[in-house]
């Protein structure tokens, strides 16, 4: 049996197999590359596309081609519909990307893939989790494990050799930001803190690139291109951005040619300029890395090392601003793109050993390994409540940081005397935050209490994370006995307008 690690980056795909001594080896999808571009095209005949075809499709019908899937995950946005009305989610283009990776690793490696390990941002909400399991349900793998992309990142840089050592990871990807500490004691792994932002990634620094390049297109050629009229000038400019941000990193300067309607514009960009574009979005990175110091009571002095992964890492200005935080140059050991995918590898190895499953290539039944994970959860937990003000707020039961996997039971009063019913109401926010400020998680009903008019301790709620951080909550009535375990039913609407 062979279980691959797949980063299912927003812009790249990168898969991993074992090799025979459990090791991480890359797979590289059937045109020879590395990493498969997160792209899906709907060609008028139904066929379906991914990847750098999709992309070269997509400059001839860019209204076919759907990028950028990640952030859209726990919501109901529609990313495309198709000519029989089909609807399209962040969920169902993540199913077919898997389906094609699974494709690619079982052309590759000649055997069936029906078991996975997907690394995951750290900041995925328990409904993001929940849908990239079913997504890849869909295609036919089960999910042995959800491991965080900075964990991953971190096993993957073989963190763990260190013996006794303070990281910080910084994992700026395409669409997705994430910052972990990890310490590493002897064998022992403790993430011990984690956060980021979901909505920062490589595709706002080209955004704040193409909104630059129209200006200056417009002031050399007098009209500015608009995507609903000129969409196919808008597909090439983003890859051409995609060059000029690779080759920003290499170089001190790089050329850009656009052209639309018979008009053109030829622009040398340096990095100093490229640099001023995007350096609020860059230290906005770095803000929310000094947060995560902060939250782990660490001084920035107690950071032995730095980890810099993702695409998004290897611009000039984020390497510089990060530098200058931490004031230590980042590790020259850091491999930043297929870290991730290499550290699945080795989770979904801890996990086999975690369930007391054997792990095997081919026949070859491999040791478990030695390493111990202690990974955190990476926002509070709570129930709504009122308060004494009479206001709506977030009770917290897990707090951020609590240890994954986790099992926490707290007890709340009943609203009115004689009441026979309540909603539990499951949020993600801090303590006391006001609940219409919180992410709705889902909400779950517990019916049929026997009246009494007392309102005293009579619920007692109990939330349990496994060990991909997935929540199960439980709620009984002390008086009654009676109980109800949550199957979460998700608000995907409220959540999107609480994202708003
Ligand atoms: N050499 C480079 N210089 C600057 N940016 C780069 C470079 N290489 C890749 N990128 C950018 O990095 C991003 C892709 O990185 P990566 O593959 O780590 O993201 P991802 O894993 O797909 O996304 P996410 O982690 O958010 O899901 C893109 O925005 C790309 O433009
Ligand atoms: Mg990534």
């Amino acid at each position: 049996m062979m279980i691959p690690s797949i980063d299912a980056g927003n812009s790249r795909f990168k898969c991993d197999v074992a090799d025979v001594a459990g090791n991480p080896k890359l797979i590289t999808n059937r045109f020879g590359e590395p990493f498969t571009p997160s792209a899906v095209f709907f060609a008028p005949d139904g066929e379906i596309i991914v990847g750098t075809e999709a992309i070269n499709a997509g400059f001839v019908e860019p209204s076919r081609l759907v990028v950028n899937w990640k952030r859209a995950m726990g919501t109901d946005e529609p990313l495309y519909t198709a000519d029989d009305g089909t609807v399209y989610h962040a969920m169902d283009i993540l199913a077919i990307l898997l389906k094609d990776a699974k494709d690619n690793i079982e052309a590759k490696t000649g055997q069936v893939v029906n078991e996975v390990v997907i690394t995951v941002p750290a900041n995925y909400t328990d409904l993001q989790k929940q849908q990239t399991i079913d997504a890849a349900q869909k295609v036919g793998m089960k999910v042995l494990t959800l491991p965080h992309e900075p964990t991953a990142a971190a096993l993957g840089n073989e963190l763990y050799k260190q013996s006794n050592s303070t990281a910080l990871v910084y994992d700026l990807g395409g669409g997705t930001f994430d910052v972990s500490i990890v310490q590493t004691k002897g064998n022992v792994f403790d993430i011990i803190a984690t956060g980021g932002d979901p909505n920062i990634g490589g595709r706002d620094f080209n955004d704040r690139i193409s909104e630059k390049l129209l200006e200056e297109f417009e002031s050399v050629n007098g009209f500015r291109p608009s995507e609903d009229n000129h969409a196919i000038f808008f597909q090439e400019m983003s890859q051409k951005i995609e060059q000029l941000k690779i080759s920003l990193s290499v170089q001190a300067q790089s050329q850009v040619v656009l052209f639309c309607q018979g008009k053109q514009l030829q622009m040398t960009v340096t990095r100093e300029q490229f640099n001023s574009w995007v350096r609020d979005i860059a230290e906005k990175t770095i803000q929310k890395t000094r947060q995560v110091i902060e939250d782990a009571n660490l001084d920035i002095s107690q950071i032995d090392e730095i980890y810099a992964v993702g695409g998004g890492s290897m611009m000039p200005i984020v390497v510089e601003l990060l530098e200058e935080l931490i004031c230590k140059k980042i590790s020259k050991r850091c491999e930043p793109h297929s870290a991730a995918a290499f550290g699945g590898i080795l989770s979904g190895r801890l996990e086999k050993q975690h369930r007391g499953e054997k792990y095997t290539i081919g026949n070859v039944v491999l040791p478990a390994p030695t390493t111990i994970v202690h990974e955190i959860l990476s926002h509070t937990i709570g129930v709504l409540t009122v308060n004494e003000d009479n206001n709506e707020v977030c009770s917290e039961i897990l707090s951020k940081k609590t240890p994954v996997p986790s099992i926490q039971t707290k007890v709340f009063q009943l609203g009115q005397p004689n009441q026979t019913e309540v909603i539990i109401k499951v949020l993600e926010g801090e303590d006391g935050k006001d609940a219409g400020d919180c992410l709705t998680l889902g909400h779950f009903e517990l019916n049929g209490l026997p009246p009494r008019p007392d309102m005293i301790g009579r619920i007692e709620v109990t939330f349990s994370l496994d060990n991909n951080g997935l929540l199960t909550a439980k709620a009984r009535d002390i008086a009654s006995g009676k109980e109800e375990q949550m199957q979460i039913d998700y608000d995907i609407k409220a959540k999107q307008a609480d994202a708003a």
